[in-house]
């Protein structure tokens, strides 16, 4: 992403907001996994989306209009002997030369220097709940303004929340957003087809776990964008099944739910496929059933459709299909209106994707779904799960698990499927793994 997107970012939210306001934007604090060892750091999406800044400790501020300086960045002090250990850091010239900020402090200054800058604006843009000990601060300082009125100093009048302004543009997204999802669908596409053609009865879930992060890392992408989900046979039922810690057996399922995140973009994508290479009828009458249901979903993701009805698509052809197979019995649109088919289809359709995997933006509008338009992206991702304590089903269709997942551009012609290399027809997957050296 260059400096000009996050810039244009700014100036987009600077005009939403118009003049005597302020917005405070904190990025995210470090998370300690244990004694003496961070997670890895990762900002705060809606931080990162309006600065490109990756440094912990960090707070953005914009004054639109104001003379001296729009955009300031309260970030840590360059540090010799610190940066030996952790690596550089911007400090206050990097701040304005590297991240375009207009003027920067350092972190320690920012009791000081935000009150001030408070007391000259009548709205304040700023996503109460997020950051406690911002929140109790602002409280105070707020509080502190009302006190001096007497002095002639002025509290702000309104708060307004920042958040719903940046998660309606993180819905729209530009061309360098869509080209950095495009890369991470990319390598997350061929993530799976290397598990799909490592996999071998025997070998346990961890182990192709082990194939998807390489690939990735391998590829530029270091880090996944949610814990990878490798479920062999009844592990594929449980939808957050993170363990990964069993025997992938002959004649079971695999299901892997595993994505990537690339300059800061997700991707999500789940494939499912048989351990030996080849599916056993039933599991194929199932698969075939998720994927048609699959393809009716993405199909309905054009513009001027709705949020569901992608969702309702794919309801529709599970239900029937559930119904051919002796699954649910009774007429089709009764068992729709009474969602029979959430005994074996438990979630819905999808979600939002972008900085995060389940991204920002709301799906209604004043109570009704919300119109999809260019630019959007969202994930399509049915799935039919019969774990083996299923009442009233034969005993063939137990442990399986199957959910197909990809990643979909709304464009204004057809759905544009970001995910597309990784292969999902039987034969596309049965041919891959037919391939592989046994
Ligand atoms: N991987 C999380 C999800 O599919 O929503
Ligand atoms: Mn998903
Ligand atoms: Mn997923």
């Amino acid at each position: 992403m260059t400096p000009s997107e996050f810039k244009r970012r700014r100036r987009q939210l600077m005009r939403m907001m118009g003049s005597n306001s302020i917005a405070i934007l904190p990025s995210a604090p470090v998370a300690v996994r244990n004694r003496d060892v961070d997670y890895h750091y990762r900002p705060d999406s809606d931080f990162y989306y309006l600065t490109g800044f990756p440094e912990s400790e960090a707070v953005a501020v914009l004054i639109p209009g104001r003379k001296h300086a729009e955009y300031v960045l309260f970030c840590r002090e360059s540090d010799k002997k610190k940066e030996m250990w952790d690596g550089a850091r911007a400090g206050q010239e990097g701040a304005c030369e590297q991240y375009g900020a207009d003027d920067s402090f350092p972190i320690g200054d920012l009791n000081d220097i935000l009150p001030r800058m408070l007391e000259q604006c009548e709205r304040v843009f700023y996503a109460m709940g997020c950051n406690p000990e911002l929140d109790k601060n602002l409280g105070e300082w707020v509080n502190g303004l009302r006190n001096s009125s007497r002095s002639g100093l002025h509290a702000p009048l309104e708060f307004v929340a920042v958040d719903h302004y940046l998660h309606d543009m993180r819905l729209y997204k530009s061309r360098a957003e869509i080209k950095a999802m495009r890369t991470a669908a990319k390598v997350s596409s061929k993530a799976h087809q290397r598990a799909m053609s490592a996999c071998r009865p025997g070998m346990m879930e961890y182990q192709l776990e082990a194939e998807i992060i390489h690939e990735c890392a391998r590829l530029g992408a270091r880090f996944q964008a949610y814990p990878a989900i490798v479920g062999g046979g009844g592990n594929g039922c449980v939808l957050h099944y993170i363990d990964n810690k069993d025997e992938l057996k002959d004649g079971d399922l695999v299901l892997i739910d595993a994505g990537c995140e690339y300059d800061y973009y997700a991707s999500d994508i789940t494939r499912t496929f048989p351990v030996s290479g080849v599916f056993s009828a039933a599991q194929r009458e199932i698969y075939e059933l998720v994927l048609a249901a699959q393809e009716a979903a993405i199909a309905q993701a054009i513009p001027g459709n709705h949020w569901n009805d992608p969702h309702q698509a794919a309801v529709k052809v599970v239900t029937k299909g559930l119904v051919e197979l002796g699954l649910l019995k009774g007429s089709v649109p009764k068992l729709i209106k009474d969602k029979a088919y959430g005994k074996y289809y438990v979630h819905s359709t999808g979600h939002w994707l972008g900085m995060d995997v389940h991204d920002v933006g709301d799906y209604k509008i004043d109570g009704e779904w919300r119109q999809l338009e260019p630019g959007m992206v969202l994930t399509v991702e049915p799935g039919i799960y019969i774990p083996k304590g299923t009442r009233g089903v034969a005993a063939k269709w137990r442990n399986i698990g199957i959910r197909i997942e990809d990643d979909v551009l709304v464009t204004k012609d057809a759905p544009d499927v970001l995910t597309k290399d990784a292969p999902k027809t039987v034969e596309a997957i049965e041919s891959l793994m037919g391939k592989s050296p046994k």
